[in-house]
């Protein structure tokens, strides 16, 4: 990674999905996915989230990228913001960062979140040097666990981290990405691809 700062602004494509900055016009959208239950229950979002936060969001988003804070980057399908996936608490020395991710209830469960979740992890392995890759889930949201291990993230068993939110306390494990285990999943894809065309890769 060139300095401190993460790179700004980034476009990743990848497995159907674009990873792009957020833009003004994205408002509408990020406001009607970010005001839903599963998402006030598992991320720090104010709730109800409304056109003020949208704003609000928008604005801080905006200042962390152009200060190379963190990565936040909307996952775009068929030309629409339908998620959000971040990368933060970038660690130079220990080369670590934790990534984080969410994905609009109305299109859950068609691999968008693992997509993206691959996506970024493997440029934050290969373009930012970054080994030590981490993700910090409570262990009762199983969409959660389970994007993190179909990418090849597994439980570190360091302690869990005590947190106190709106829902009562949560106890976060840590997840790290398995080393090589980046692309995997499009790996995979591509052996089912291969096969249907009857070959193997
Ligand atoms: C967690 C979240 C991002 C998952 O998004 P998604 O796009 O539906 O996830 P994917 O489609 O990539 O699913 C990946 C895996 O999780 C599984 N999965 C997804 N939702 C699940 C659920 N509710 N129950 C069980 N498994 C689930 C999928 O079946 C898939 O597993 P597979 O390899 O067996 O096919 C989404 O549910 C969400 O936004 N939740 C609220 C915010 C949140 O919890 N963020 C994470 C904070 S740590």
């Amino acid at each position: 990674m060139a300095g401190s700062r993460l790179p700004f602004p980034l476009t990743l494509t990848g497995d159907g999905i674009t990873l792009r900055e957020w833009r003004s016009e994205d408002l509408e959208d990020l406001v009607r996915m970010l005001d839903e239950p599963e998402i006030a229950r598992w991320s720090p979002m104010p709730s109800p989230f409304d056109h003020e936060a949208g704003v609000a969001y928008l604005k801080r988003c905006y200042q962390n990228r152009v200060s190379g804070q963190r990565i936040q980057l909307a996952i775009v399908a068929a030309g629409r913001p339908v998620g959000e996936v971040l990368l933060f608490g970038v660690d130079l020395g220990l080369k670590e960062a934790e990534l984080g991710y969410l994905v609009d209830a109305r299109e859950r469960r068609r691999g968008l979140a693992s997509g993206a979740l691959s996506l970024l992890s493997a440029y934050a392995q290969s373009s930012l040097h970054l080994g030590r890759l981490l993700l910090r889930i409570d262990p009762r949201n199983v969409s959660s666990t389970a994007v993190a291990r179909r990418c090849g993230y597994r439980l570190t068993g360091e302690a869990p981290i005590l947190q106190e939110g709106p829902h009562g306390s949560s106890r976060l494990d840590t997840w790290e990405l398995v080393e090589g285990q980046a692309d995997s999943r499009r790996d995979r894809q591509k052996n089912v691809a291969a096969r249907r065309y009857g070959r193997r890769t």
